[in-house]
């Protein structure tokens, strides 16, 4: 596996796609407004890095990255991610995303969603309970004592272990919280969600980073509440 594709290159998009870059993997980037718009970002990131449209960074992707505002999830290329491995980084924030009725209610989470406009990817959740700085902050080497673990959900144990090789690659232990269904247990407002990545006393934009072991997070999942419990 060579080549991750990211639909989406903002904040988390290009934070991956920096990870990857420097764990020896190709990226190619897309992002809403056109290839020509992430000059800067590929130049930055070196010759490992390309941009092109959606479709295209989804035809390239060995293992793609799903990580835009959760209400253009449906603009997701379908016919180019089949078959393929998506980690969906995506939350629901309703003052940005517009209301959502299944989530709402609560009778299905995020990833959920974006499973089933991809019918035949698999996704696994990733990368959404971490704040953009800490996540770049926080890498480490296998076995460093040191090392911050990331949370997973999914319903396909291979498509799991080729994310979990993927985080050991750029720095990350993982954590797998178990099915797509479980997504919620990480999900935004959750005790997994964010804070325990930061030292507590510091906030936004002095958010100190805080390496985060797999106990931790352990117990913030077994903590979770569903929203209509908070
Ligand atoms: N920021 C964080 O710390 C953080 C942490 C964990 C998870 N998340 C979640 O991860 C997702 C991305 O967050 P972010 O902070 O990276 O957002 P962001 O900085 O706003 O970046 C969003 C990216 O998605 C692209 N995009 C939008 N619609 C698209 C489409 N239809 N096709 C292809 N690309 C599209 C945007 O491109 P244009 O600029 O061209 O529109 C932009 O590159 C969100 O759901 C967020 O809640 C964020």
């Amino acid at each position: 596996m060579t080549t991750i594709g990211l639909i989406g290159s903002g904040n988390i998009g290009s934070t991956v796609a920096r990870l990857a870059v420097d764990a020896g993997y190709d990226v190619v980037l897309s992002n809403s407004r056109g290839p020509e718009t992430l000059a800067d970002l590929v130049r930055a990131l070196g010759p490992r890095a390309r941009a092109a449209t959606a479709a295209e960074a989804a035809g390239a992707a060995d293992l793609a990255v799903v990580t835009v505002p959760l209400k253009n999830y449906r603009q997701v290329p379908v016919e180019p991610l089949r078959g393929t491995v998506v980690i969906d980084t995506n939350n629901y924030y309703p003052d940005r995303d517009g209301h959502i009725d299944e989530l709402d209610d609560e009778s299905t989470t995020t990833s959920e969603l974006l499973q089933a406009h991809l019918p035949e990817s698999l996704v696994v959740k990733g990368f959404n309970n971490i704040y953009v700085d800490h996540l770049a902050a926080l890498p480490r080497p296998s076995g460093d004592p040191d090392r911050s673990a990331l949370v997973i959900a999914g319903d396909d144990a291979d498509a799991k272990q080729t994310v979990v090789r993927f985080f050991d690659a750029i720095g990350y232990d993982a954590l797998d919280a178990g099915a797509l269904s479980e997504g919620w247990r990480f999900q935004r407002d959750t005790a997994a969600y964010v804070t325990p990545y930061a030292v507590p006393g510091t906030t936004y934009p002095d958010w100190t980073a805080r390496p985060t072991g797999p106990e931790v997070l352990q117990d913030a999942l077994a903590a979770a509440q569903r929203y209509r419990d908070m």
